[in-house]
């Protein structure tokens, strides 16, 4: 087991500066290599340098002057005075850098869809106040994790291959909290097609193994087996094999053996793309010095990280034998017998000295080494088994992740973000998704200049003395939060309150962070929301949070109790509301049901809440995140919105719309702030709309496992309030408890909520009223005609609905709001198109 260890190199591909060195004095040497693939997508770039380097044939650009590949707000080229790296002096590609303090991308335009290396290469060294040993930062593909909180310690090449569906391939660089990420070179790279194909196999249990093209694969080994080092100018697609002397658990029990000339590519099958002669052509075999009666295994192992799925390639080239089926032998990976009684010269048709491969799926591991063995089978009349090559490639896991479970920094929408969009919405007619699309980048082109200006210039929250060290890199301006001092609560007060935030008491767990429930020192229960420090969304979403709560007072507003930022913390703390939220209340949990006059006080509740937040104050805000998630009920069921962390303020006079990047829960989000990225207060109002809907039906607003035509709740229930059977789908547990009258006023509200176009939906102030008026029905006893005209109604409402109405300068009289046409949604409805849009995407 020793011995295990000791030969234990790391999962990583890492490159000895030293065998850098030799590459670079064999390209000195000979100019020359051949290269048989020519990839249609190849981008090298010299990361931070401003010179062109070339290694081999292939040339890494200089990017120090143009970096048009590249979205960042900040970034710093670094260059090693030589001195500094020590000894591999001559790993040109190492001695420069580009330095990020913030998230960052890359954008490569791809010619040709399919799979594509990236290659990303490391090497830490110090620049002027920048000490690259200390980063720790996480890259994504698209989507695709492939690096989490890493840190490199050493020269080092990460090696992907990941396929490309859409036009471009977006590789982004995040730094941890206060830390800093960089890169010295970078590869994107096409791969040939039929590299890695649909017909690997799983062995445990056996069977095939479908979808492997759509996964994305880090190598953690590329090995040579019984042969030298076999350098990037030697491989036709640029990679690097490894020899296998230090993945021999047993060096003693194996020998090698070696005949590169013999080599002859089979027609179909394996090529000098698969591998090249050099690998072919050299194997490492049982040493089984003449003994007839040897019965050993030869093993290698590779260190993995457990919980993923790993391709394994094994090559094999018959060089040992003199005639065909002279060889028969076993191959296992770990203990599992994978090629039992293998007679590699029967895989070829015969021929010796022939390249032939084999692609195994490993179950998802639960150690974190792997062995891969060679013995001789009963079969065989000779002991004897070899190996030429290997690679062991890991595989993402099901959170499309090669790494761990880092969040991809989220960007402001812009023409990049299309491809996305325009995936969703299989199905869609094109020329309505063009109209989507012009709308949205007419709109971009105008505020592309505004966007930036608001984008990842990080903002630390003024923490005291604990951000020396994340304020050095932080080139962005310290913002101090709420000038009001006394919201801020000391950290420890908060881990006696939450028991030093003890899972068991956890209650919640949203994009910001979880939240806990606690109980402070002086018996205040409160709920103790902790933000997720990688999120640097989240530090926005803090900021607009404390800003905008310690603005407000409401009884319908969620009270901010206090905050906490010592030591990178982000932390609020809130007035505990022991019912949860109004979703958990509808369905998905076994909570009571609720009555029909309780779920009318719950709106009306959130309804005056939203009402105050748009009209209560001097300036409006917008609340931007309206959802039954966002309702929460304390102990009498009085409703309380809450969470502001998308918060945005409101119009200026002068003007009738805030511009901003689409933000919001799908399912909620009004299709008009989407098509056009104007937020006006009518867009809470059309979420509130969805609410009104979700609090009738009890159902999620998206649910991908309804039928087409029910997914988008929105959508559904306005198509049975057109049709005036809105009785059919509501709640089955309030069937023959809601008086239609009620629910013809309930019905029209939230249809009125929903109008296509913000102008011709209701303030908060006239959906309140509306509510109001539908809980009279309820209750009271009507004297009236249903039909009546509703200003004769006033007279009959509650003083508390009266006295509302005089108040309420900023709704309109009830007879306007009844006027007001929703039902012309001739030809097409956008809300239809978004709808689509989204269908399949929750937030
Ligand atoms: C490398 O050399 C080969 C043959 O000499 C040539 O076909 C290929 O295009 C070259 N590659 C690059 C990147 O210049
Ligand atoms: C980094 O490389 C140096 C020299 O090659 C070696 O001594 C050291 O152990 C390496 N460190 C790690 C963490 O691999
Ligand atoms: C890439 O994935 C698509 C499916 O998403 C598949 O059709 C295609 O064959 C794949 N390409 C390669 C080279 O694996
Ligand atoms: C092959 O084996 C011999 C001794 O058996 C050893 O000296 C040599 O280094 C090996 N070559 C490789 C490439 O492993
Ligand atoms: C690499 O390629 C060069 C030139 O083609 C050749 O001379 C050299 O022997 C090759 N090295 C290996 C390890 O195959
Ligand atoms: C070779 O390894 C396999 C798997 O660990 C094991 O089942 C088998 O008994 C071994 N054979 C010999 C001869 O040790
Ligand atoms: C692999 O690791 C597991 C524990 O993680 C250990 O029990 C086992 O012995 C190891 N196998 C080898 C071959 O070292
Ligand atoms: C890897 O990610 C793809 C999506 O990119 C997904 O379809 C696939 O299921 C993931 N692989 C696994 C093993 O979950």
């Amino acid at each position: 087991m020793k011995a295990f260890i000791r030969h234990m190199i790391s999962s990583n591909i890492r490159v000895n500066p030293s065998a850098f060195l030799t590459t670079f004095l064999l390209i000195l040497n000979l100019a020359c290599c051949q290269r048989g693939f020519d990839p249609i997508d190849r981008y090298y770039i010299n990361c931070g340098s401003s010179t062109d380097l070339t290694v081999g044939n292939i040339t890494y650009v200089a990017d120090r002057s143009s970096s048009r590949f590249l979205t960042t707000p900040q970034d710093i080229l670094a260059d090693s005075n030589l001195n500094s790296i020590t000894p591999s002096e001559d790993s040109r590609l190492f001695r420069t850098a580009r330095i990020f303090t913030g998230p960052t991308r890359y954008t490569f335009s791809i010619q040709q869809g399919g799979r594509h290396w990236i290659r990303l290469h490391f090497y830490p060294f110090t620049y002027q106040n920048y000490d690259m040993n200390s980063a720790s930062f996480s890259v994504f593909s698209q989507q695709t994790t492939l690096l989490s909180e890493f840190s490199p310690r050493n020269a080092s090449v990460k090696e992907y291959s990941v396929n490309v569906t859409s036009g471009d391939l977006v590789i982004t660089f995040s730094p941890s909290t206060n830390s800093l990420a960089y890169i010295n070179a970078l590869e994107v790279v096409s791969v040939p097609d039929d590299l890695i194909a649909d017909d690997a196999s799983l062995f445990n249990p056996p069977g095939p193994f479908n979808g492997l093209v759509t996964q994305a694969l880090e190598t953690v080994a590329r090995v040579n087996m019984g042969g030298p080092l076999v350098s990037l100018v030697n491989d036709t697609l640029g990679r690097t094999w490894v020899p296998d002397s230090n993945f021999l658990l047993q060096q003693n029990l194996a020998t090698n053996e070696s005949n590169v000339p013999a080599v002859h590519y089979p027609q179909g099958g394996a090529s000098s793309n698969t591998a090249p002669q050099t690998v072919y052509g050299t194997c490492t075999k049982m040493n089984s010095g003449n003994d007839p009666n040897s019965n050993f295994n030869v093993t290698w192992g590779f260190n993995v990280d457990p919980g993923f799925q790993y391709l394994i390639r094994l090559h094999f080239c018959d060089i040992v034998s003199t005639a065909a089926n002279q060889l028969v032998f076993n191959v296992y990976i770990g203990s599992s017998l994978v090629a039992p009684d293998f007679e590699p010269s029967s895989r070829t048709s015969g021929h010796l000295a022939t390249p032939y491969f084999m692609d195994f799926v490993t179950p998802l591991m639960d150690q974190n080494n792997l062995s891969i063995s060679i013995g001789p089978s009963p079969r065989s009349s000779y002991p004897d088994a070899f190996l030429n090559g290997l690679e062991i490639m890991k595989m993402n896991n099901s959170r499309d992740s090669l790494a761990g479970s880092s969040v991809l920094p989220r960007f402001p929408a812009s023409k990049k973000n299309l491809g996305m969009i325009v995936g969703l919405s299989v199905g869609v007619p094109v020329a309505l998704i063009l109209i989507v699309l012009l709308f949205f980048i007419h709109k971009r082109r105008k505020q592309r200049l505004l966007a930036h200006s608001k984008t990842w210039v990080p903002i630390y929250v003024n923490g005291g003395a604990s951000h020396t060290q994340g304020s050095k890199y932080s080139t962005g301006t310290n913002v101090s939060v709420g000038s009001n001092m006394s919201y801020r609560i000391p950290f420890v007060a908060l881990q006696e309150a939450t028991n030093n935030f003890d899972e068991n008491l956890a209650i919640g767990i949203g994009g910001f962070g979880k939240v806990y429930k606690g109980v402070l020192h002086d018996g205040t229960v409160v709920a103790v929301k902790r933000g997720n420090p990688k999120s640097q969304q989240g530090l926005a979403e803090f900021r607009t949070e404390i800003e905008m709560l310690s603005q407000f007072r409401h009884r319908h507003l969620v009270s901010l109790i206090g905050y906490c930022d010592e030591k990178n913390e982000m932390i609020l703390v809130y007035e505990y509301m022991e019912n949860g939220t109004l979703k958990g209340h509808l369905y998905g949990s076994d909570n009571p049901c609720l009555g029909w006059k309780e779920r009318l006080e719950i709106c009306i509740g959130a309804a005056r809440g939203l009402h105050y937040l748009h009209t209560g104050d001097s300036k409006p805000v917008i609340h931007r995140d309206v959802k039954s998630a966002n309702i929460l009920l304390d102990e009498n069921l009085m409703a309380k919105v809450a969470d502001f962390g998308l918060s945005k303020t409101g119009p200026e006079v002068d003007q009738t719309h805030v511009s901003t990047a689409v933000k919001g829960s799908f399912g909620y989000l009004d299709p008009e702030y989407f098509r056009r990225q104007q937020l006006t207060e009518k867009s809470d109002v059309y979420s509130f709309g969805v609410v009104l809907f979700e609090v009738l039906c009890a159902r999620p607003v998206i649910d991908p496992s309804l039928p087409r035509e029910m997914v988008n709740l929105a959508e559904w229930a306005m198509r049975w309030q057109k049709k005036g059977q809105l009785d059919q789908i509501t709640d089955p547990k309030l069937s023959g408890k809601i008086k239609p009258d009620s629910l013809r006023k309930f019905g029209e509200t939230a249809e009125k909520c929903l109008a296509d176009f913000g102008v011709d939906r209701p303030s908060m102030g006239d959906v309140l009223w509306n509510l109001e008026y539908a809980l009279q029905l309820q209750e009271a006893v009507v004297h009236n005609d249903p039909e009546e005209n509703s200003t004769n109604v006033i007279g009959q409402l509650s003083p508390q609905v009266a006295e509302f109405n005089n108040v309420d300068h900023t709704s309109n009289s009830v007879a306007g709001f009844e006027e007001s046409s929703v039902d012309d949604l001739s030809g097409v409805s956008m809300s239809r198109v978004f709808s689509q849009l989204v269908k399949s995407e929750g937030r």
